[in-house]
Protein backbone atom coordinates (compact mmCIF):
# COMPACT_ATOMS: atom_id res chain seq x y z
CA UNK A 1 0.00 0.00 0.00
CA UNK A 2 3.53 2.38 0.61
CA UNK A 3 3.77 2.02 -3.09
CA UNK A 4 0.25 2.74 -3.99
CA UNK A 5 -0.11 6.05 -2.25
CA UNK A 6 3.38 7.27 -3.33
CA UNK A 7 1.78 6.42 -7.34
CA UNK A 8 -1.79 8.37 -6.05
CA UNK A 9 0.69 11.30 -4.73
CA UNK A 10 1.95 11.42 -8.04
CA UNK A 11 -1.18 11.70 -9.93
CA UNK A 12 -2.04 14.57 -7.43
CA UNK A 13 0.93 16.54 -8.81
CA UNK A 14 -0.48 15.83 -12.62
CA UNK A 15 -4.03 16.00 -11.77
CA UNK A 16 -4.33 19.45 -9.91
CA UNK A 17 -1.88 21.88 -10.95
CA UNK A 18 -1.60 23.90 -8.16
CA UNK A 19 -0.97 20.97 -5.69
CA UNK A 20 2.59 20.06 -5.45
CA UNK A 21 3.47 16.94 -3.04
CA UNK A 22 6.56 16.63 -2.23
CA UNK A 23 8.49 13.14 -1.33
CA UNK A 24 10.22 13.78 1.77
CA UNK A 25 11.09 10.89 3.84
CA UNK A 26 10.05 7.32 3.40
CA UNK A 27 10.87 4.78 6.29
CA UNK A 28 10.63 0.51 5.86
CA UNK A 29 12.15 -1.65 8.43
CA UNK A 30 13.38 -3.65 5.44
CA UNK A 31 16.24 -1.26 4.12
CA UNK A 32 16.13 -2.76 0.29
CA UNK A 33 12.25 -1.95 0.14
CA UNK A 34 12.77 1.77 2.00
CA UNK A 35 15.59 2.47 -0.94
CA UNK A 36 13.75 1.03 -3.61
CA UNK A 37 10.83 3.30 -2.69
CA UNK A 38 12.83 6.46 -2.50
CA UNK A 39 14.57 5.53 -6.00
CA UNK A 40 10.83 4.90 -7.52
CA UNK A 41 9.19 7.76 -6.01
CA UNK A 42 11.85 10.29 -5.30
CA UNK A 43 11.79 10.30 -1.69
CA UNK A 44 14.61 12.69 -0.65
CA UNK A 45 15.33 11.09 2.85
CA UNK A 46 15.22 6.90 3.30
CA UNK A 47 15.00 5.58 6.58
CA UNK A 48 14.61 1.99 8.54
CA UNK A 49 13.10 3.65 11.23
CA UNK A 50 9.73 5.20 11.12
CA UNK A 51 10.30 7.84 14.09
CA UNK A 52 12.58 9.50 11.69
CA UNK A 53 9.87 10.63 9.31
CA UNK A 54 7.61 11.03 12.57
CA UNK A 55 10.42 13.79 14.05
CA UNK A 56 11.20 15.22 10.45
CA UNK A 57 11.06 18.94 10.62
CA UNK A 58 10.11 19.28 7.04
CA UNK A 59 7.26 16.33 7.05
CA UNK A 60 3.57 17.45 7.25
CA UNK A 61 1.31 14.24 6.50
CA UNK A 62 2.23 11.19 7.65
CA UNK A 63 1.38 7.59 5.80
CA UNK A 64 1.19 4.79 7.46
CA UNK A 65 1.02 1.70 5.49
CA UNK A 66 2.76 -0.31 7.63
CA UNK A 67 0.80 -4.10 9.45
CA UNK A 68 -2.11 -3.33 11.90
CA UNK A 69 -0.06 -3.82 14.77
CA UNK A 70 2.22 -0.40 14.69
CA UNK A 71 -0.26 1.89 13.30
CA UNK A 72 -1.73 3.27 16.93
CA UNK A 73 2.09 3.72 18.12
CA UNK A 74 2.98 5.40 14.67
CA UNK A 75 -0.39 7.55 14.72
CA UNK A 76 -0.10 9.05 18.00
CA UNK A 77 3.96 9.70 17.60
CA UNK A 78 2.58 11.72 14.67
CA UNK A 79 -0.22 13.20 16.15
CA UNK A 80 1.97 14.76 19.18
CA UNK A 81 4.40 15.86 16.36
CA UNK A 82 1.94 17.57 14.85
CA UNK A 83 1.84 15.91 11.52
CA UNK A 84 -1.64 15.13 9.88
CA UNK A 85 -2.25 11.66 9.50
CA UNK A 86 -3.69 9.20 6.63
CA UNK A 87 -3.75 5.64 8.32
CA UNK A 88 -4.20 2.68 6.53
CA UNK A 89 -7.52 0.16 7.35
CA UNK A 90 -7.84 -1.64 9.83
CA UNK A 91 -7.23 1.36 11.93
CA UNK A 92 -6.06 -0.69 15.32
CA UNK A 93 -6.17 -3.84 16.28
CA UNK A 94 -8.40 -3.35 19.53
CA UNK A 95 -10.93 -0.62 20.51
CA UNK A 96 -9.35 0.71 23.19
CA UNK A 97 -6.10 1.47 21.31
CA UNK A 98 -8.20 3.31 18.17
CA UNK A 99 -9.60 5.43 20.79
CA UNK A 100 -6.39 6.41 22.13
CA UNK A 101 -5.16 7.13 18.62
CA UNK A 102 -9.17 9.14 18.13
CA UNK A 103 -7.66 11.59 21.15
CA UNK A 104 -4.40 12.02 20.25
CA UNK A 105 -5.22 13.24 17.12
CA UNK A 106 -8.14 15.65 18.61
CA UNK A 107 -5.86 16.39 21.21
CA UNK A 108 -3.30 17.45 18.79
CA UNK A 109 -6.07 19.41 16.01
CA UNK A 110 -4.16 17.54 13.16
CA UNK A 111 -6.67 16.14 10.24
CA UNK A 112 -7.02 12.68 10.03
CA UNK A 113 -8.61 10.09 7.46
CA UNK A 114 -8.82 6.11 7.54
CA UNK A 115 -7.84 4.96 4.41
CA UNK A 116 -11.31 3.36 3.49
CA UNK A 117 -10.48 3.35 -0.48
CA UNK A 118 -14.07 2.10 -1.57
CA UNK A 119 -16.04 4.67 -0.01
CA UNK A 120 -14.65 6.80 -3.74
CA UNK A 121 -15.17 3.96 -5.95
CA UNK A 122 -17.85 5.35 -8.90
CA UNK A 123 -20.62 2.95 -8.59
CA UNK A 124 -20.41 3.36 -4.79
CA UNK A 125 -21.13 6.73 -5.00
CA UNK A 126 -24.23 6.17 -7.21
CA UNK A 127 -25.26 3.89 -4.71
CA UNK A 128 -25.14 6.71 -1.82
CA UNK A 129 -26.69 9.45 -4.26
CA UNK A 130 -29.47 7.23 -5.44
CA UNK A 131 -30.13 6.35 -1.17
CA UNK A 132 -30.44 10.21 -0.87
CA UNK A 133 -32.49 10.92 -3.47
CA UNK A 134 -34.87 9.36 -1.67
CA UNK A 135 -36.03 7.22 -5.03
CA UNK A 136 -35.55 3.95 -3.64
CA UNK A 137 -37.25 4.11 -0.72
CA UNK A 138 -36.44 3.32 3.39
CA UNK A 139 -33.12 1.03 3.88
CA UNK A 140 -34.77 -2.42 5.33
CA UNK A 141 -31.21 -4.14 5.65
CA UNK A 142 -28.25 -3.99 3.78
CA UNK A 143 -25.72 -6.97 2.30
CA UNK A 144 -22.66 -6.38 2.20
CA UNK A 145 -19.60 -8.69 0.06
CA UNK A 146 -16.28 -8.57 -0.28
CA UNK A 147 -14.46 -11.31 -2.51
CA UNK A 148 -10.72 -11.43 -2.67
CA UNK A 149 -8.52 -13.91 -4.09
CA UNK A 150 -4.95 -12.94 -2.82
CA UNK A 151 -4.88 -16.18 -0.20
CA UNK A 152 -6.83 -18.26 -2.39
CA UNK A 153 -3.67 -20.47 -3.17
CA UNK A 154 -2.95 -22.65 -0.29
CA UNK A 155 0.86 -22.54 -1.13
CA UNK A 156 0.70 -18.79 0.10
CA UNK A 157 3.62 -18.22 2.14
CA UNK A 158 2.36 -16.56 5.66
CA UNK A 159 2.74 -13.15 6.35
CA UNK A 160 1.60 -10.81 9.13
CA UNK A 161 -1.53 -10.97 7.63
CA UNK A 162 -2.10 -14.17 8.50
CA UNK A 163 -0.97 -14.05 12.03
CA UNK A 164 -3.58 -13.09 14.74
CA UNK A 165 -0.92 -11.40 16.46
CA UNK A 166 0.35 -8.85 14.22
CA UNK A 167 -2.93 -8.70 11.98
CA UNK A 168 -5.36 -8.57 15.13
CA UNK A 169 -8.65 -9.13 13.85
CA UNK A 170 -8.34 -11.37 10.48
CA UNK A 171 -10.44 -11.39 8.06
CA UNK A 172 -13.09 -9.19 9.52
CA UNK A 173 -10.37 -6.20 10.09
CA UNK A 174 -8.84 -7.06 6.94
CA UNK A 175 -12.06 -6.69 4.35
CA UNK A 176 -14.94 -6.42 6.50
CA UNK A 177 -13.80 -3.25 7.51
CA UNK A 178 -14.23 -1.98 3.95
CA UNK A 179 -17.57 -3.04 3.97
CA UNK A 180 -18.89 -1.73 7.68
CA UNK A 181 -17.20 1.86 6.11
CA UNK A 182 -19.46 1.14 3.22
CA UNK A 183 -22.51 0.67 5.30
CA UNK A 184 -21.89 3.77 7.11
CA UNK A 185 -21.44 5.46 4.19
CA UNK A 186 -24.09 4.23 2.16
CA UNK A 187 -26.84 3.39 4.84
CA UNK A 188 -26.05 6.42 7.27
CA UNK A 189 -27.20 4.56 9.83
CA UNK A 190 -26.08 2.48 13.08
CA UNK A 191 -25.14 -0.97 12.65
CA UNK A 192 -27.84 -2.35 15.27
CA UNK A 193 -27.84 -6.39 14.24
CA UNK A 194 -25.17 -8.50 12.44
CA UNK A 195 -25.10 -12.38 11.02
CA UNK A 196 -21.75 -14.05 9.75
CA UNK A 197 -21.23 -17.65 8.21
CA UNK A 198 -17.54 -18.37 8.92
CA UNK A 199 -15.52 -20.90 7.04
CA UNK A 200 -11.25 -21.49 6.90
CA UNK A 201 -10.84 -23.41 3.50
CA UNK A 202 -7.01 -23.85 4.40
CA UNK A 203 -6.42 -23.97 7.59
N1 LIG B 1 -6.99 0.47 1.93
C1 LIG B 1 -6.84 -0.70 1.33
O1 LIG B 1 -7.61 -1.06 0.44
C2 LIG B 1 -5.70 -1.60 1.75
C3 LIG B 1 -5.24 -2.61 0.89
C4 LIG B 1 -4.17 -3.39 1.31
C5 LIG B 1 -3.60 -3.18 2.56
N2 LIG B 1 -4.09 -2.22 3.37
C6 LIG B 1 -3.50 -1.97 4.70
O2 LIG B 1 -2.19 -1.41 4.52
C7 LIG B 1 -1.33 -1.85 5.56
C8 LIG B 1 -0.11 -2.52 4.94
O3 LIG B 1 -0.54 -3.61 4.16
P1 LIG B 1 0.36 -4.15 2.94
O4 LIG B 1 -0.47 -5.10 2.17
O5 LIG B 1 0.97 -3.01 2.22
O6 LIG B 1 1.47 -4.94 3.76
P2 LIG B 1 2.93 -5.39 3.29
O7 LIG B 1 3.34 -6.46 4.23
O8 LIG B 1 2.91 -5.69 1.81
O9 LIG B 1 3.83 -4.10 3.48
C9 LIG B 1 4.09 -3.59 4.76
C10 LIG B 1 5.46 -2.91 4.71
O10 LIG B 1 5.69 -2.35 6.02
C11 LIG B 1 7.04 -2.63 6.38
N3 LIG B 1 7.10 -2.62 7.85
C12 LIG B 1 6.72 -3.60 8.72
N4 LIG B 1 6.89 -3.19 9.99
C13 LIG B 1 7.38 -1.93 9.94
C14 LIG B 1 7.77 -0.97 10.91
N5 LIG B 1 7.67 -1.23 12.21
N6 LIG B 1 8.26 0.21 10.49
C15 LIG B 1 8.38 0.49 9.16
N7 LIG B 1 8.03 -0.38 8.19
C16 LIG B 1 7.53 -1.56 8.56
C17 LIG B 1 7.34 -3.99 5.75
O11 LIG B 1 8.73 -4.21 5.63
C18 LIG B 1 6.62 -3.86 4.40
O12 LIG B 1 7.45 -3.29 3.40
C19 LIG B 1 -2.17 -2.80 6.43
O13 LIG B 1 -2.68 -2.10 7.53
C20 LIG B 1 -3.31 -3.22 5.52
O14 LIG B 1 -4.50 -3.57 6.22
C21 LIG B 1 -5.12 -1.41 2.98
Amino acid sequence: MGSFHSIGLNNVRQAYHDVEPVFEHVADINEAAAKLAAKRFGYKKVSTDWHEVVNDSEVELIIIATPNLTHTEIAIAAAEAGKHILCEKPMANTLAEGKMMVDAIKKAGVKSLVDFIYTKCPANVLAKELMDSGKLGDFVTFRGEFDCSYCADPNTPATWRQLAATAGTGALGDLTAHVVSLSHMIVGKKIVEVFASWDTPYK
